[in-house]
C-alpha cells in the first residue's frame, strides 16, 4: 500500500459521518428535506405518491381501508395488472426498444431483451399457461434458478391473474414440496438444469424428487431445456417441454387481467420460529406501488438507468427489487446466472464496466467476500459508471462499508443500507441517498411515512443507545396482508406482541433487535426469534433442527447461530447421541448432514456439527441458546452458574474449533 492509500485508510477508518456527494444530490429523485414531514402530515393520503407511479385500470376510491385491522387493505376499488404496468405501459410510451433485462449466463452467453421482445415472450408464456388449463386465482410454483424464463413466467402469470410461489433453485426437494402441498399449486415451471462453476448442474431430478413428496394431483410441469445436450433427461407424461410448447403460442394476443389492488400478486414462502415455513401474501396494488416508489427513492433509479441487483429472484429481494420495482420504472435490470468469483473473482466488476451500470445493490456477505479477496480485483475494471450502492439482507459492519464505499464506489456513491424483510415488501428503514447523511453500520431513519421505533419490552420507546425491538407503529402499503390459508397464524407472528386489541392500537414486530440514535438513526442488531440469518438467507433454526433429529441415532440437537466472517452468521449444530451410538458419530455427523442438505439445501449447510452427551439447560429445562451461540463465536462465556448441568459447557467449548 502507498503512503498515500495508507492515509486515505487511516481517514476513512475515523470517518463516522459521510454526506452524500454533491454530484449524486444534483440528480436525485428525492432532494426535498421536507418529504418527512409531508408525508407525517399527510398520512396516509402520502402514499397516493407511490400509487401514482402506476397506471391504474380504474382508480382506487380508498387509500387504506383500516375498519379490520390488522387485515388492512390498500387502495380499495382500485383495478390494475401488474405485468402491464411493467411492460404494456413502457411500450405505449413508445419505449419498446429499451432495454429490460440485460441477462449474463455463468459461462458468458448474453441474452437481451428489449421492452417490446419481453412483452412478447411474456404473452407466449401466458398463453401457454392458460393453454394448460391455469386459471386467474390458481397458484403456480416456479423453481427456476437465474434465467429469463424465471421473470418471463412470473410476469406471465402476472398477467393472467395466477398468483406465483417462486421457490429459490436452490432449496431441496423436500422444500419444494412442502411449498406446493402448502399452497395447493397443481403447476410447475422449472427447468432441467444449469450452470454452477462450469458444472451443469442436475435440477430436474431434484425437482422430480420434491413432486413426488406433492400430496396432491400436479396437473402440468413445464420443463425450461437450459442445458441443452448437457443434460440428458425424460419428461413424464404430464410434463412439457417450455420451447415447444410456447411455440404452439408464439405471437399470441393476451389481454392482461384486471386485478383488485387486494388481489393477491404472489407469494413466497419464508423462515419463521417454527419448523413450517410461512406463506406470505402479496397484494398486486400496494405491493407495486411500494416497491415501485421505493425503487424511485431509494434506488433512485430512472427509465434510461442500467441497474444491477445481484440477489437471487428466488429471495424477496430479487421480486421487489429486480423484477418489479425496476421494471414498473421501465429501467433496464441485469441478471446474472453465476456465481461472483466463475472463471475469476472480478466477474462482477467485469459486468459493471461491460454493461456501465449505474446502481448496484447486494449482500454485506458478498462485499465481506470481495474485501477478503482483496482490491486487486477492482482495479482494473472501470466502475466509474456506477452513481449509487445499496445493501440489504444482514447489518453491515463498518469496515465492510467503507471498503465499498471506496474501492467500488470511488467515494463518489452514496450507500443506502436498505432494512426490511419479506414481509415489509420493499424497504423500510435507510436513508434517502439524496437527502440524509451516511452513518457506516446504521441503516438509518425510517423511510417517510414509515412510524419505526426502536421499543422496550413493554413497548415503551427506548433512549438514545439503549438496545431494544424494532416495530412498527402503521400500517403501509407493501405489508404483507396474511400468512397463505392462516389468518390466525399471520395475527399471532406479527400482532400479539406489542398490540393493543381493546384500543384497536395494531403494532407490527418484525422481531428485529436495534437500538437507535440521537439522530433517529436505526442500528439493526438482528433477530431476536429462532430465525438466523446466513449470508443474508434467512433460515429457522427449528427447520434445521428437525431435519437432524430425523436421523436414527440423533436424540435431540440444538442448532444456533455462531458469528462468521463472510457469511455474518454460520449454523452450528450440537447433537445428542442416543443410547448405544455413541461410537458411531462420524456416521451421524454425515447422516445429519445430509438431511439438512436434504430438507432444506446446501444454504443450509452447518459449519459444525459437535456430539455432547448433554445441552445446556436451565434449572426449567430450557436449552440455554446464547450459550451455545457464544460458544460457536468464540465469545468469552458468561455466568453459567445458572445452569443446570454447567459441567457440559466446557466439554463442548473443547469440541468447537474457533480460529
Ligand atoms: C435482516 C430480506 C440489518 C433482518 C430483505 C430482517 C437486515 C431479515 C437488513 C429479513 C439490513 C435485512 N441490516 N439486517 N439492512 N436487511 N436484514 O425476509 O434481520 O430474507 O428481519 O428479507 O434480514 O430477511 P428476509
Amino acid at each position: 500500500m502507498s503512503q498515500e492509500d495508507a492515509n486515505l485508510e487511516a481517514r476513512l477508518a475515523e470517518q463516522e459521518a459521510f454526506e452524500p456527494p454533491e454530484s449524486f444530490v444534483e440528480q436525485a429523485n428525492v432532494t426535498d428535506q421536507g418529504i418527512y414531514e409531508e408525508f407525517e402530515e399527510n398520512w396516509p393520503e402520502c402514499w397516493e405518491r407511490a400509487a401514482d407511479l402506476l397506471s391504474w385500470d380504474e382508480a382506487y376510491d380508498t387509500v387504506l381501508e383500516d375498519g379490520n385491522a390488522p387485515f388492512y387493505e390498500w387502495f380499495t376499488g382500485g383495478k390494475l395488472n401488474a405485468a402491464a404496468n411493467c411492460l404494456d405501459r413502457h411500450v405505449e410510451d413508445g419505449r419498446g426498444d429499451s432495454v429490460a433485462i440485460e441477462w449474463e449466463g455463468e459461462l458468458g452467453e448474453e441474452r437481451t431483451y428489449t421492452y417490446d421482445e419481453l412483452l412478447d415472450e411474456v404473452e407466449d408464456v401466458a398463453a401457454t399457461l392458460r393453454g394448460l388449463g391455469v386459471e386467474e386465482d390458481d397458484i403456480v410454483t416456479l423453481s427456476l434458478p437465474m434465467i429469463p424464463e424465471l421473470p418471463i413466467a412470473m410476469l406471465a402469470c402476472a398477467r393472467i391473474g395466477a398468483p406465483h410461489s417462486v421457490v429459490f433453485a436452490g432449496f431441496s426437494a423436500d422444500a419444494l414440496a412442502t411449498r406446493m402441498n402448502s399452497a395447493d399449486s397443481e403447476y410447475l415451471v422449472t427447468c432441467d438444469g444449469y450452470s454452477r462453476r462450469g458444472d451443469a448442474l442436475d435440477h430436474i431430478s431434484k425437482a422430480n424428487e420434491g413432486l413426488a413428496g406433492v400430496d396432491h394431483a400436479v396437473s402440468d410441469v413445464v420443463v425450461v431445456d437450459r442445458l441443452g445436450d448437457d443434460l440428458e433427461h425424460d419428461l413424464a407424461d404430464n410434463q412439457h417441454d417450455y420451447d415447444e410448447l410456447v411455440a404452439d403460442h408464439e405471437g399470441a394476443t393476451v389481454e392482461p387481467v384486471s386485478r383488485d389492488a387486494e388481489d393477491m400478486l404472489f407469494l413466497m414462502y419464508t423462515s419463521g420460529t417454527t419448523g413450517k415455513p410461512k406463506g406470505v401474501k402479496h397484494t398486486t396494488g400496494g405491493y407495486l406501488a411500494y416497491s415501485a416508489w421505493t425503487s424511485h427513492a431509494v434506488l433512485d433509479i430512472e427509465a434510461d438507468d442500467t441497474y444491477w441487483c445481484s440477489a437471487d429472484i428466488g429471495w424477496i429481494t430479487g421480486h421487489s427489487y429486480i423484477v418489479y420495482g425496476p421494471l414498473a420504472l421501465g429501467t433496464t435490470t441485469v441478471m446474472y446466472e453465476g456465481t461472483p468469483d466463475y472463471p475469476d473473482k472480478d466477474r462482477l466488476w467485469e459486468l459493471v464496466e461491460q454493461n456501465g451500470v449505474d446502481i448496484f445493490y447486494t449482500a454485506p456477505t458478498a462485499i465481506r467476500a470481495f474485501m477478503k479477496w482483496g482490491s486487486e480485483y477492482t482495479e482494473d475494471h472501470d466502475l466509474s459508471s456506477l452513481r449509487l450502492l445499496g445493501t440489504v439482507g444482514e447489518p453491515i459492519n463498518p469496515r465492510a462499508w467503507k471498503w465499498y464505499y471506496k474501492h467500488i464506489g470511488n467515494e463518489e456513491c452514496p450507500i443506502v443500507d436498505t432494512w426490511w424483510q419479506t414481509e415489509t415488501g420493499g424497504m423500510m428503514i435507510t436513508t434517502l441517498p439524496g437527502i440524509n447523511t451516511m452513518k457506516p453500520g446504521s441503516a438509518g431513519p425510517p423511510l417517510p411515512g414509515i412510524d419505526a421505533r426502536v421499543v422496550d419490552a413493554q413497548g415503551a420507546e427506548v433512549d438514545a443507545g439503549q438496545a431494544g425491538y424494532v416495530t412498527v407503529n402503521n400500517p403501509w402499503p407493501g405489508m404483507l396482508r396474511t400468512l397463505y390459508d392462516n389468518d390466525e397464524r399471520f395475527v399471532q407472528e406479527y400482532w400479539d406482541e406489542y398490540s393493543d386489541e381493546a384500543t384497536d392500537e395494531w403494532v407490527y414486530f418484525p422481531e428485529d433487535g436495534a437500538k437507535i440514535d440521537d439522530d433517529g438513526y436505526i442500528t439493526i442488531l438482528g433477530r431476536v426469534d429462532d430465525v438466523i440469518n446466513v449470508s443474508g438467507h434467512r433460515l429457522g433454526t427449528m427447520e434445521i433442527e428437525s431435519a437432524v433429529v430425523g436421523v436414527e441415532g440423533i436424540a435431540e440437537a440444538a442448532v444456533v447461530g455462531g458469528d462468521h466472517e463472510v457469511k455474518g452468521e454460520a449454523v452450528y449444530v450440537y447433537a445428542i447421541p442416543e443410547d448405544g451410538y455413541e461410537d458411531r458419530e462420524a456416521d451421524l455427523e454425515e447422516e445429519a448432514m445430509a438431511a439438512v442438505l436434504d430438507s432444506i439445501g446446501p444454504i443450509a449447510k452447518p459449519e459444525e456439527i459437535v456430539f455432547t452427551h448433554e445441552l445446556p439447560k436451565t434449572r426449567s429445562g430450557k436449552i440455554m441458546r446464547r450459550l451455545l451461540e457464544d460458544i460457536a463465536s468464540g465469545n468469552e462465556l458468561g455466568n453459567t452458574s445458572t445452569l443446570r448441568n454447567p459441567d457440559v459447557v466446557d466439554d463442548i467449548a473443547e469440541q468447537v474449533s474457533t480460529d
